[in-house]
C-alpha cells in the first residue's frame, strides 16, 4: 500500500528516491519522508504528495549518496508529517520506512513503554524501528543481527528499507508479505516497491522472497536470511520494462492512457497464446494443467475489486463452454469465512497487483487446504505469481491509474482463453466453433481501436450527467459483471454513487429508485438476453428514468428508447466483456474529469491494497 525507494552509490540520492516516489505515488499519497545520509542524518517528511516534501526538501541539506525515501497510504495513525516516514529510533541508532502492518505492535509498544521508550507517533513503524534499536542496545549483537533477531518477534508484514547509523556505509532491506525489489547498477543499488523506480538506471533487478535480507554497500550486495544463518547467490533478471511504458505518454492522465492502450495490452496478451494462424489456443504457463483443470470437480475464483468483476466473467465462460461448476469468492470473505475447499477444486486468483493482502490470504488458505492454486497477475514476480503453483501474466504492461482497466479487459482476455481451451480438450466445443472464436478474439483489438473513436460522443454524455448524485448500471448474462464494473469505474473515481445490478433484478426493489433523476446505463449488447433487456428498458422508460444504452453496432431498438446510446462493434456474446467495459470506462473517466476528481489519484484509494 505505500511505495519505498532506497539508494546507495555515488550519486545523489536525494534526486533519485524522490523521482522514484513520484513513479510509486500509485501505492499511497498521503504523506512522504526521506532520509539522507551524508556524514549526518538528514529527515524530512511532511503530509502530503511528493511534490509537497520535494518543495520542503529545497528548503534543507539535500546532499548524501545514501537514501531512503518513502511514500504513504495509512494504516495506523492519520496522514500527519509526524507518522509520515521515516521513523528514527528514540536513541537515533536507526532510521527506516516500512510498507505492511505489524500485527503484534501492540504488545511490543508495551514492552518498549515499560523499557522507557516515548513514542511521538502512532505508527506501528516507529514501534518496530525501536524494537530493532532495543534488542541492538541490550542484546549486544551487530546491527544486522539486531535487525534479524528483532524481526524474528514480530508478526504482521513488512517490506523495510533500513538505515543503521553504526554503519553509515551500509543499507539494509528485507521484506516478509510486502513486495521489494533491489536493482544492480555500476558501483550502486536500488531498492524499491516494484521495479517502475528502478527500470530508468537498471534492468537487472532481483524480487526478494519472504523473510530475505539484503545488506547493500556502494559495491557489494549480501543476500541472507532473517530466521536462517546462511548466505543465498542472488539471482539477477533482466526486465523489459521500459521508462516511456511508466511515463504518461502525452496523454493527460495515466487513466486515458492506460484505456488507450487496450488495443495493444490486449493484443499483447493474446499474442503467442492464440496460434498466428488460429489455429489453437497455447498458454505455456499452464498448457500442463490444463487437462487437470478441465476436469476440476469446480473451480473458486478469488479477487477483489474490478479483479472480481473480471472472475464473475470467467464463471459464466467456464461454466457455459467447458461445463465446469464455478463459484467466484470476494478474497476478503474467503478468507475468513471457513470454506470448504477440496482436493479436487482449482482456485485461480485474479490480481493485477499481485500484491493484494486479501487475495494473497485467500490462495494461502487454499494451498493449505490441497487445492491447486493458479494465478493471474500483471505484475512479473509478484508474490501472487510467485506463491501459485502457475499462471498465466496478462501483458497489461503498468498500471498506474488508480482505476483498474487495461488489467480487466486483458485478464477477461486470459480468461476466456483458458476457459475455451478447456472446453477444447474436453470435446465440448466443435472445432468451427473453437477456431471461430479463436478468430475472434485475434480481431478485438482492432474492434478496441473502433470502438475508442467514440471517444469525443462519450464525453458529449459525460457533459450532461456530471452532477448526477447516483446512477444504475444494468446488464444481463456476461454483461452483468460489466455493469458492476462500470458502477465501480465511476464510483471510485468521480465519487458519485452507483450500483450495478442484474437488469432482471430491478423488479425485485431497486425500481423505487428510478425518477427522472437517475441516469440508467444499460450494457446491452446483441445476445441471448436482448429480448429480455428490451423489456427491462421499458420498464425503466415507464417511470421516466433516463437511460444510456450500450448497444451493438446498428441496433434501432434500445437506441430508440434510450436517450442517449453507444455503439460496440458486433462481436460474440462470449467476447462482449472486453468490448462493453471500454465504453463505460470513457464514460467514467470524463464524467471524473468534468467534476473536476484526480482521477488518477482518487481520495482514500491507492493502486495496490496490499494491507487487509
Ligand atoms: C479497481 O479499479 C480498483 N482500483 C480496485 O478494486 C482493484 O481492482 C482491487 O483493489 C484489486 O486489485 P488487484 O487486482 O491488484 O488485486
Amino acid at each position: 500500500m505505500c511505495g519505498i525507494v532506497g539508494y546507495i552509490g555515488n550519486k545523489n540520492a536525494a534526486k533519485i528516491v524522490l523521482s522514484g516516489l513520484k513513479r510509486l505515488e500509485y501505492r499511497g499519497y498521503d504523506s512522504a519522508g526521506i532520509a539522507l545520509l551524508s556524514g549526518a542524518l538528514n529527515i524530512v517528511k511532511c503530509k502530503g504528495k511528493v511534490s509537497a516534501l520535494e518543495d520542503l526538501l529545497k528548503t534543507k541539506d539535500s546532499s548524501g549518496s545514501i537514501g531512503i525515501g518513502h511514500t504513504r497510504w495509512a494504516t495506523h495513525g492519520e496522514p500527519n508529517d509526524v507518522n509520515a516516514h521515516p521513523h528514527l529510533s528514540m536513541d537515533g541508532k536507526f532510521v527506516l520506512i516500512h510498507n505492511g502492518i505489524i500485527e503484534n505492535y501492540r504488545k511490543l509498544k508495551d514492552e518498549l513503554i515499560n523499557e522507557g521508550y516515548v513514542f511521538k507517533s502512532e505508527t506501528d513503524t516507529e514501534v518496530l524501528v525501536n524494537w530493532i534499536e532495543f534488542v541492538y542496545l541490550h542484546a549486544g549483537v551487530s546491527a544486522e543481527d539486531a535487525i534479524k533477531l528483532a524481526l524474528s518477534k514480530v508478526e504482521g508484514t513488512f517490506g523495510l528499507a533500513i538505515i543503521a547509523i553504526d554503519e553509515p556505509e551500509k543499507l539494509y532491506a528485507t521484506r516478509r508479505g510486502s513486495p521489494l525489489v533491489i536493482g544492480l547498477g555500476d558501483d550502486e543499488f536500488f531498492i524499491a516497491s516494484d521495479a517502475t523506480p528502478i527500470v530508468e538506471y537498471t534492468k537487472r533487478v532481483m524480487y526478494l522472497e519472504d523473510d530475505d535480507i539484503v545488506i547493500l554497500t556502494k559495491d557489494s550486495l549480501k543476500l541472507k536470511n532473517i530466521n536462517i544463518e546462511k548466505s543465498d547467490i542472488p539471482i539477477f533478471q533482466k526486465i523489459d520494462l521500459d521508462v516511456n511504458d511508466i511515463d504518461k505518454g502525452g496523454y493527460e492522465h495515466f487513466m486515458l492512457k492506460e484505456i488507450y492502450e487496450q488495443p495493444n495490452a490486449v493484443a499483447d496478451t493474446i499474442r503467442g497464446r492464440v496460434l498466428p494462424d488460429g489455429s489453437e489456443i497455447k498458454l505455456g504457463g499452464i498448457m500442463g494443467i490444463l487437462p487437470e483443470l478441465s476436469k476440476a470437480d469446480r473451480i473458486i475464483i478469488v479477487a477483489c475489486g474490478t479483479s472480481w468483476h473480471s472472475g464473475l466473467v470467467a464463471e459464466y465462460l467456464f461454466e457455459h463452454f467447458a461445463k465446469i461448476p464455478v463459484e467466484v469468492d470476494y478474497a476478503s470473505e474467503f478468507r475468513y469465512r471457513d470454506p470448504i475447499i477440496n482436493k479436487g477444486d482449482f482456485v485461480i486468483a485474479i490480481s493485477q497487483s499481485g500484491e493484494t493482502a486479501d487475495t494473497l490470504a485467500a490462495i494461502r488458505l487454499a494451498k493449505k487446504a490441497g487445492a491447486r492454486v493458479l494465478g493471474i497477475c500483471n505484475v512479473v514476480g509478484s508474490s501472487i505469481a510467485r506463491e501459485t503453483e502457475a499462471g498465466v501474466y496478462t501483458h497489461a504492461g503498468p498500471e498506474i491509474g488508480v482505476a483498474s482497466t487495461k488489467a480487466f479487459t486483458t485478464q477477461v482476455a486470459v480468461l476466456t482463453m483458458m476457459a475455451l481451451k478447456c472446453a477444447n480438450i474436453k470435446g465440448l466445443l466443435l472445432m468451427d466453433e473453437y477456431l471461430s472464436l479463436i478468430k475472434e478474439m485475434r480481431e478485438l483489438p482492432s474492434k478496441i481501436k473502433t470502438l475508442l473513436k467514440q471517444d469525443d460522443h462519450i464525453k458529449e454524455i459525460a457533459q450532461v450527467f456530471f452532477n448526477s448524485n447516483n446512477a444504475l448500471f444494468l446488464g444481463r448474462g456476461y454483461l452483468f459483471p460489466i455493469a458492476l464494473e462500470g458502477a465501480l469505474k465511476l464510483k471510485e473515481i468521480s465519487y458519485i454513487h452507483a450500483e450495478g445490478y442484474p437488469a432482471a433484478e430491478m423488479k425485485h426493489g431497486p425500481i423505487a429508485l428510478i425518477d427522472e433523476n437517475m441516469p440508467v446505463v444499460f450494457v446491452a449488447a446483441h445476445d441471448r438476453y436482448y429480448d429480455k433487456i428490451v423489456s427491462n428498458v421499458q420498464e425503466v422508460k415507464a417511470r421516466k428514468g433516463v437511460v444510456i444504452a450500450v448497444v451493438t453496432q446498428g441496433d434501432t431498438t434500445i437506441r430508440d428508447m434510450a436517450s442517449f446510446s453507444i455503439e460496440i462493434p458486433e462481436v460474440n456474446e462470449a467476447l462482449a466483456p472486453i468490448i462493453a467495459a471500454i465504453p463505460l470506462q470513457l464514460l467514467a473517466y470524463h464524467i471524473a474529469i468534468k467534476r473536476g476528481c484526480n482521477v488518477d489519484q482518487p481520495r482514500n484509494l491507492a493502486k495496490s491494497v496490499t494491507v487487509e
